[in-house]
């Protein structure tokens, strides 16, 4: 022990959430949630969002009572609330009203989404249905801008935490989640095959009861 001084509490201020999680048994969800895909596209010409080409899918992906987009949200779901139950102690996200919006994604060839965020919710998330194969490059890569004031000055340390950008590319059966306030974008698809990805939104709301309660 250092006897010059004493560190008595060390805080993680203003830091960005951000996880990464594996679905069990994801070929067979992704085959299905492919399918269904193909199928809501053939009923659907999709809207236009924060896609430059490619397929957006219109309304709530979650309200489709098909077998593998109520295993997805039922994943989506418990990887909120594990997520939620490390950043508070003091709330179960089970005793909040969570609201989850979702839709499907297709880019083909040249497709990406300009820098956006996701105003309203808590979470936001996407899972990757199909991500195609690239040994390098940029392809299918999302990148995340820091929200805070950028300081150029601490690169210096290149410390994780205070790093202005982070770019990864996840894997087909991973869920990425991150706070709504996070702006993100997404490369550029060289490749010729679609990147397939359902992204939601989750918004918390006091119950109805406990609402009631507190007025
Ligand atoms: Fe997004």
């Amino acid at each position: 022990m250092d006897t010059m001084f004493e560190t008595t509490k060390t805080e993680t201020l203003f830091a960005t959430p951000f996880a990464r999680i594996k679905v069990a048994d994801h070929d067979i969800l992704d085959a299905e949630l492919l399918a269904e895909g193909a199928r809501m596209r053939a009923a659907s010409e999709g809207v236009q969002k924060s896609n430059r080409g490619g397929w957006h899918s219109q309304g709530n992906i979650f309200d489709n009572p098909a077998e593998c987009i109520q295993h997805l949200r039922a994943a989506a779901q418990a990887a909120i609330f594990d997520l939620t139950r490390q950043v508070t102690k003091r709330v179960d996200p089970a005793d909040l009203q969570m609201k989850l919006s979702g839709w499907m994604n297709a880019n083909p060839q040249g497709g990406f989404n300009a820098p956006h965020t996701h105003p309203g919710a808590h979470w936001s998330g996407v899972y990757y249905v199909s991500q195609p194969d690239v040994a390098d490059g940029t392809s299918g890569m999302i990148e995340f801008l820091d929200p805070r004031t950028d300081l150029p000055n601490w690169r210096i340390l290149r410390a994780n935490t205070f790093r202005p950008k982070r770019k990864i590319r996840p894997a087909a059966g991973e869920i990425i989640l991150f706070p709504s306030y996070l702006v993100h974008w997404v490369y550029p698809n060289e490749t010729d095959d679609e990147r397939v990805t359902v992204a939601f939104n989750a918004t918390f709301r006091k119950k109805r009861s406990a609402r009631k309660k507190a007025s």
